[in-house]
């Protein structure tokens, strides 16, 4: 996502966090962040391109090699074969926040990385290889040319929240909590915690707390989460039913390929920031603390 998915994700989070994860953000960001996952959320992008960073460019997606639209999946050992990709790299951070003998400014960068990890494993062109993910595809977003990463990274999302959330990412992260709360989300945010996924075996599906509880007691470096690989798996399943369901020269911000995608996105948007919050208030609260 652009800048505007990462705070809008910071932001559905920021609402739902239990006292100690709460506070954990708080005194972890300062003011420098306004105390919030939003503005916290874009610092993985703005230091991806120094050179000082250039290392975790490759952390933003996982190059998932089935062919969308006619086939979709996602396998850690073959798409993240080299180790490096966002799967490990939610587990890496996840490990380093929970790790009290780290420093401060190590613990906020791996704050910075969960906060935009999260966000980014929902958008379904960051868990596909074709095309660079999409990048060297031509699109046409509201008449002006693109490519089809870029549409769903920041077209499409900013035509939205444009013409129906006050085009602003507070406004925008608002509007999906009420639907959370007491809106057309209240009855699925707790199969969002649940990790089930169609393709792993039974024997793997599990919460989010036990998968937590399971990763940060094994005090490896990186230990398989299967939450992080059943989220990738759901972005990953809409490059097949809607992200390449397009026409050539069909402009994807209006008509009826945006009707299709917008409510994708909305949810993505929302359930990450949900299953973001969830994550810190497993890891700082020992439970979910979510409906
Ligand atoms: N570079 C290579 N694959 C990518 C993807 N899926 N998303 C973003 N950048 C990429
Ligand atoms: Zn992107
Ligand atoms: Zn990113």
């Amino acid at each position: 996502w652009g800048a505007l998915g990462h705070q809008s994700v910071g932001y559905v989070a920021q609402q739902f966090l239990a006292p100690n994860a709460l506070s954990f953000v708080q005194s972890s960001l300062g003011s420098t962040y306004s105390e919030s996952l939003g503005p916290a959320a874009t610092w993985a992008d703005d230091v991806k391109s120094q050179k000082a960073y250039s290392w975790s460019s490759a952390l933003h997606y996982v190059d998932a090699e089935d062919n969308p639209p006619s086939s979709c999946s996602v396998s850690e050992s073959r798409d993240c074969g080299s180790g490096q990709c966002i799967l490990t790299a939610i587990a890496n951070y996840t490990t380093r926040i929970a790790q009290t003998s780290l420093s401060a400014a190590q613990r906020q960068e791996a704050l910075k990385f969960l906060d935009h990890f999260l966000g980014d494993i929902g958008q379904p062109l960051h868990v596909e290889a074709k095309e660079v993910g999409g990048n060297d595809i031509d699109a046409i977003c509201g008449g002006k040319s693109t490519n089809l990463h870029a549409a769903w990274d920041t077209g499409i999302l900013t035509t939205n929240v444009d013409a129906n959330h006050g085009s602003s990412a507070q406004t925008y992260a608002n509007d999906l909590v009420a639907r959370i709360q007491s809106g057309t989300y209240k009855s699925l945010t707790s199969s969002w915690l649940s990790c089930t996924s169609t393709t792993e075996p039974a024997s793997r599906k599990r919460s989010i707390e036990t998968d937590l509880f399971e990763h940060i007691s094994a005090r490896a470096t990186i230990t398989p989460l299967e939450c992080p690989l059943v989220w990738a798996q759901e972005s990953n399943a809409y490059d097949c039913s809607v992200v390449f369901s397009y026409k050539s020269g069909q402009d994807l911000c209006t008509g009826s390929y945006y009707n299709a995608a917008v409510p994708v996105i909305d949810l993505q948007i929302a359930k990450q920031g949900y299953r973001l919050a969830a994550w810190l208030n497993v890891i700082f609260d020992g439970a979910t603390n979510l409906p």
